[in-house]
Formats: structure tokens, sequence, C-alpha cells
């Protein structure tokens, strides 16, 4: 059984791309929707407007995942902090502020959120956190400023077949 993970920035391209994934017939989570659903969460944050993880729960049942056969791809904000021992891959999406600052503004993020995500990304701070818990043997980066979501499967699919994750 393997957990792969898709993680980056709001805007980098998460949902999009493990939607692509999700039409070749892979299993897809998305974080954001099995916390809701699961209430794996302590708390609202009114202010930010999220929900804050409760990542011991959140481990527990991506443990329970682990158990079953087969690939299941993890997506979404969180993705970056699962239990490393029970993940084969970590891909880091990024993309170009310029480009990223597009992407939010057509989303209608509110002004301050646009520059919380580009502060973030400037600084590498999803990847940073990807590298210290999974380690970087396990972690690889695709920009996705410049190229489409069906060029970026397809690095998977050779990434996932180079690790014998799939065949
Ligand atoms: N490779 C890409 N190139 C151009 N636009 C993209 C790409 N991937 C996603 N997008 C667009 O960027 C926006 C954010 O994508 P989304 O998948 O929702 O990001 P995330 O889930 O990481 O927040 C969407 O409007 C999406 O259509
Ligand atoms: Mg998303």
């Amino acid at each position: 059984m393997s957990i792969v993970v898709i993680c980056g920035t709001p805007g980098t391209g998460k949902s999009a791309l493990a939607d692509a994934l999700s039409r070749m017939g892979f299993r897809v989570i998305h974080l954001s929707k099995l916390v809701v659903e699961e209430r794996l969460y302590r708390a609202y944050d009114k202010r930010r407007q999220a929900y804050i993880i409760d990542e011991e729960r959140l481990a527990e049942r991506m443990r329970k995942l682990a158990d079953i056969d087969g690939l299941v791809i993890v997506e979404g904000i969180g993705a970056e902090a699962l239990p490393p021992d029970i993940v084969s891959l970590c891909i880091v999406l990024t993309c170009e502020p310029f480009a990223l600052r597009e992407r939010l503004e057509r989303r209608n993020f509110p002004p301050e959120k646009i520059e919380e995500n580009l502060e973030a990304e400037r600084f590498g701070i999803i990847l940073g956190e990807a590298i210290s818990n999974y380690g970087s043997s396990k972690v690889i980066v695709i920009d996705t400023t410049y190229r489409e979501i069906s060029d970026i499967v397809g690095e998977i699919l050779d990434e996932l077949k180079k690790r014998g994750i799939i065949q």
C-alpha cells in the first residue's frame, strides 16, 4: 500500500492535478473534504476562515487508509505533514508568484489572503515543511507555472514507475 501526497501553496494546482489523476482511475482523497466530512478538526478559525486540523486524528485516519491495498493519492493543505512512514512520495507543486497572483485573483481570494499566500510561496514554506517531514529523497518539486496539467500528469506517472509505486 502506498500513499502519495500532493501539496503546495493554495493556487499551485493541487486539486486540478488530483482531479485529472482521479479521472484516470486513481483513488484520490481531498484532504479538506475528508477533514470536514469526518470532523477531523479541533476548531474553526473564524479570522482565517479555516479549520484547524486535528493532526493526531488525521494521522490515525491515514494509518487506517494505509492498510488498504493499492495506491491512494492525498492532496491538499496539510498533506505536507502526514506520518512519513506511510507516505512513499511527496509531490510539492510550485508556481511563480506573478502567475500565482493571477490564479488567486481569478478565484476571488481576498487581497490579504493573496499576499499571505504569495509570501508563503516566495519563502518555500510548504517545500521546507515537506522536506523536513518526509526527507528530501521522498520529495519532488514540480513548477506548474508554464505547464499543462496533462504534461504534469505524464511526469508524475514516470516518477511513480521509476520508484516502483505503479507498474
Ligand atoms: N498547471 C496549471 N496551469 C495553469 N493554471 C492552472 C494549473 N493548475 C491549476 N490551474 C488553475 O489555477 C487555479 C488553482 O488551481 P487549484 O487546483 O484549485 O489549486 P489548489 O488546489 O492548489 O489550491 C484554478 O483556477 C486552476 O484552474
Ligand atoms: Mg485545492
